[in-house]
């Protein structure tokens, strides 16, 4: 780290921001101090019925529990739109783009207000109530924001899935969140190919059986593809939706109940429904991206993420909205239908901030210079990515060509348990290092942990831990609160352990090294390799499967897995094959880069597989293995390496 590029924050001298360097540390000692008095401050950003008088009042001891500002009460649909109807009613909320149609949905707060509730309405007269579930399955429409928003005023909980999952995958989250009602789409475009959402719906609650309690399923027609509607099941959202009245007095509900759940991956093949809670998560969710993504009027965000990640929720919904910012959605894809797609977007919708993923940059960056610098992309004043690492290059290229020279660049670190930033800067107050996420936002009290569990003092290395807690933390796994005490608070006991390592500087800028679990990232996708071990498992044909994430250039991490067939399955199973059946039952972005069989995996004298060493041979680290004493055969490893880059 001796070479590090450090850009001064004088650099960006015109840019808007918010506070100066003293006035951050100011804020940062405030909240060390007295954190209690700082959170109670800081949930004053958004509109409460009832104030709450007290902060944190959970434990990261013994079973632990989170809980944040218990005796106040809100509803999160208010901070998010009734509280702008009077001033700024006018001002557009949702800019909704969709490829292929001449215009785009602008969405005011007052229209949005009216939306929603239409959506409250339609849903308690379904039968939906406070605390039930309702999945969210849709491609970036408008509808995916107002059903979020309309659930959080009737009380219910959402849960957003994705529209790439399979049947099988649906079914099961429909079960485990026990999911009252559906809403979802006829088909999705993704480019040229078109994904069919109602039919995955109906074969899911086909296979979920009498295990479902979903009793509705509303449908948007995003085009004139038919779908089968079940009778006193189905609905056509907008010819139901739109009869029932513009207004609904939203339900009051207390800081703790749940807002959402959010499925994402963990070490363990099963599911993991994240939990986050009305009043913390949505002063979280005002709080960082009002720090990070300064708002002024005028503004308009465009986060490209998928409103199914939680960055989707957050950076696209709540975060803006409860910000009173101008949020904008689209469905088209950074390259399709040609070279360049996003900039014309962002010069036609004007947008100021832009936020996406470190794998689009580098997908843009492959395009070439020339294809951004054809264009006008004078609107941008601060670009952001999140989701995986950035290489300092990547950085570099965002920085230099996307917003030539002029816009900071926010690497920020979060996750879906943080619900919001955790790591990034503030634009125009803190120097920026490329492929650093930089430092905490104050109040979030970060700590490595070395080897030896202590904590680390200075620069160093270590595995993330946060040792406070904060009020976007995630509250329990669904049904599963000891799998969450075991995932999160058993590594550094009294300190919530993130998965990540990461380094320390001497500027105290953090460097993250990646996941220390089983977990990998694929173009910003998490993934764990056991639920891709776990498909294969089902497979009579199929002993043991292992699965390793290898360094890609556009992905950043890619998939490569190692199969060992049945003996008298030898010549059924193809490579092929396997991989397209992980595809079909993890999601498209699960695809795997390649698919070995193998007669037997590296294993330890008890039997464990050697995965650090199937990595090495995957990513073609064949020079240096390290030590393989513990190796129980070494024959293994020249057959597999044969077998993954030629006889040798
Ligand atoms: C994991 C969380 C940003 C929220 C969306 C992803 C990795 C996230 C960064 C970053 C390096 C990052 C971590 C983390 N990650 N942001 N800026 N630099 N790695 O949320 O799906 O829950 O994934 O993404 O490994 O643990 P998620």
């Amino acid at each position: 780290m001796s070479h590090t590029t450090v850009i001064p924050a004088s650099t960006y001298a015109g840019y808007p921001a918010i506070m100066t360097p003293h006035q951050l540390d100011t804020m940062r000692a405030r909240a060390q101090r007295d954190p209690d008095g700082f959170w109670l401050e800081q949930a004053r950003r958004v509109y409460w019925h009832r104030k709450p008088t007290q902060a944190f009042t959970g434990s990261f001891e013994g079973d632990v529990s989170i809980r944040w500002f218990e005796d106040g009460q809100l509803n999160v649909s208010v901070c998010c739109i009734d509280r702008y109807l009077t001033d700024r009613g006018d001002q557009v909320a949702l800019i909704s783009h969709r490829e292929g149609r001449q215009a785009s949905e602008k969405i005011t707060y007052s229209m949005l207000h009216e939306r929603v509730c239409r959506l409250a309405n339609a849903l308690t007269h379904l039968g939906v109530e406070k605390g039930q579930r309702v999945a969210i399955c849709l491609p970036m429409v408008s509808e995916a924001v107002v059903a979020m928003l309309a659930c959080a005023r009737i009380g219910a909980v959402h849960v957003v899935l994705f529209g790439g999952f399979s049947a099988e995958g649906i079914a099961e989250r429909l079960v485990d969140s026990g999911t009252v009602a559906v809403i979802t789409a006829n088909v999705a475009r993704r480019g040229a190919k078109l994904v069919p959402f109602k039919e995955t719906i109906d074969e899911a609650l086909r296979k979920a059986g009498s295990a479902s309690s979903v009793h509705s399923v509303l449908v948007v027609s995003t085009s004139d593809d038919p779908v089968l509607m079940l009778p006193g099941r189905d609905y056509n959202y907008h010819d139901f939706v739109d009869e029932f009245e513009a207004d609904f007095v939203p339900v009051l509900m207390n800081a703790e109940d749940p807002l959402f759940l959010l499925y994402t991956s963990g070490s363990t093949g099963k599911p993991k429904a994240i939990v986050h809670a009305c009043g913390g998560y949505i002063v979280w969710a005002a709080y960082t991206m009002g720090m990070v993504y300064t708002h002024q009027p005028g503004d308009v965000l465009w986060c490209t993420a998928d409103v199914a990640w939680i960055t989707g929720h957050t950076s696209v919904v709540y975060g803006p909205l409860a910000n009173g910012g101008t949020t904008m959605i689209s469905d088209s894809l950074p390259t399709h239908p040609y070279p360049g797609r996003w900039w014309d977007l962002v010069d036609q919708y004007k947008v100021t901030m832009l936020f996406t993923a470190p794998t689009a940059v580098r997908t843009m960056m492959a395009e070439g210079d020339e294809v951004v610098k054809k264009r006008d992309l004078r609107s941008l004043r601060l670009l952001g990515v999140a989701g995986e690492p950035i290489s300092p290059d990547a950085w570099q290229w965002y920085h230099d060509v996307v917003g030539n020279k002029r816009c900071p660049v926010v690497d920020t670190w979060w996750q879906t348990e943080t619900a919001g930033i955790v790591l990034g800067p503030m634009p125009g107050v803190q120097a920026l290092k490329p492929g650093s996420a930089t430092m905490p936002l104050p109040g979030v009290e970060m700590t490595l942990i070395d080897q030896q569990g202590g904590a680390v003092t200075g620069p160093g290395e270590g595995a993330l831990c946060i040792s406070r807690s904060w009020p976007g933390q995630a509250r329990t796994i669904w049904g599963d609160h000891e799998r969450f005490r075991q995932t999160y608070f058993t590594m550094a006991p009294g300190r919530y352990f993130t998965g990540d390592g990461a380094k320390r500087d001497s500027d105290g800028y953090y460097w993250i090294t990646g996941r220390m679990d089983d977990v990998i990232n694929i173009a910003g996708h998490r993934l764990g390799t056991a639920e891709v071990e776990e498909v294969l498992a089902e497979d009579h044909r199929i002993v043991e499967s292992a699965a390793v994430g290898v360094p890609h250039p556009v992905k950043g991490q890619g998939l490569v897995v190692f199969v060992i067939p049945r003996k008298d399955a030898a010549g059924e199973v193809t490579e092929q094959a396997l991989s397209r059946l992980i595809a079909s039952q993890l999601g498209r972005y699960a695809a795997p880069e390649a698919v070995y069989l193998v007669p037997d995996l590296p294993r330890t004298r008890s039997g464990k597989i050697v995965r650090r060493l199937l990595r090495k041979i995957a990513e073609g680290q064949i020079e240096n293995f390290g030590d393989l004493s513990a190796l129980n055969d070494m024959a293994i490893v020249k057959m597999l390496c044969d077998r993954v880059w030629g006889q040798m």
